[in-house]
């Protein structure tokens, strides 16, 4: 794929659904679903994080890159890109498949986006977007995530994070953030919540 490509549509079926599952059933508590995200959803995201309008994203779990691919068709031409992504097999499918000097691929976790950000002295972030499956982590490991989403974004950044956990995530986003809405998408197998915060609180 080429940079004027992946500005103009994100290519489709990136890997077989049975590949996916593969990953989900080798490591189902970082992976977290069982097929990636359909282009529906990676829309309704890019709808919520205003990302036409951004100039500096973070994506925390890529992953196969449906989202990546949706982000970098709508990010402007002097956008950054801050793509984070743990399990190996994803982000070599990254690595391979997306050519974008836009898209900066870190194979570690997000929370080390605090530090990366501090290094390179970038300002805060517009949005940070968040597929990573908070209900399987531990409280003390989803508390050091939104750590991290809170110190890059700016005051009045965006956050969005797709859970299919429904329960889990809002009661601490309420506790972080001034605003929460929360919508179902349901044409998503499986159905999606996609929960968007602004006016995060720093303590
Ligand atoms: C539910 S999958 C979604 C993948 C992709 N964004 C999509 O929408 O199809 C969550 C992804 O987050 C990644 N992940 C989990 N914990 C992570 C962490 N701490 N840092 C970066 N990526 C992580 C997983 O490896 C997995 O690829």
């Amino acid at each position: 794929m080429n940079q004027a490509s992946s500005r103009d549509k994100p290519p489709k079926q990136r890997v077989s659904n049975r590949e996916f599952l593969r990953s989900f059933f080798q490591d189902y508590k970082t992976v977290g679903a069982i097929r990636e995200t359909s282009r529906g959803v990676a829309r309704k995201i890019c709808e919520l994080a205003n990302i036409p309008s951004s100039t500096r994203v973070a994506e925390f779990g890529c992953g196969t890159g449906p989202i990546t691919g949706e982000i970098l068709a709508q990010l402007p031409e002097d956008g950054l890109l801050w793509g984070y992504e743990v399990h190996e097999p994803f982000a070599e499918h990254l690595r391979q498949t997306i050519d974008d000097e836009r898209f900066h691929l870190y194979e570690e976790s997000a929370t080390n986006i605090i530090e990366h950000r501090r290094d390179a002295s970038l300002p805060p972030f517009d949005a940070v977007i968040s597929t990573i499956p908070f209900s399987y982590l531990s409280h003390q490991q989803s508390t050091a995530l939104l750590h991290a989403v809170i110190d890059t974004m700016s005051d009045d950044g965006v956050f969005v994070a797709l859970q299919y956990h429904p329960t889990y995530l809002p009661p601490l986003l309420h506790r972080h953030f001034d605003s929460v809405t929360r919508d179902i998408y349901l044409w998503n197998v499986p159905p999606a919540n996609l929960f968007k915060a602004t006016k995060p609180r720093r303590l």
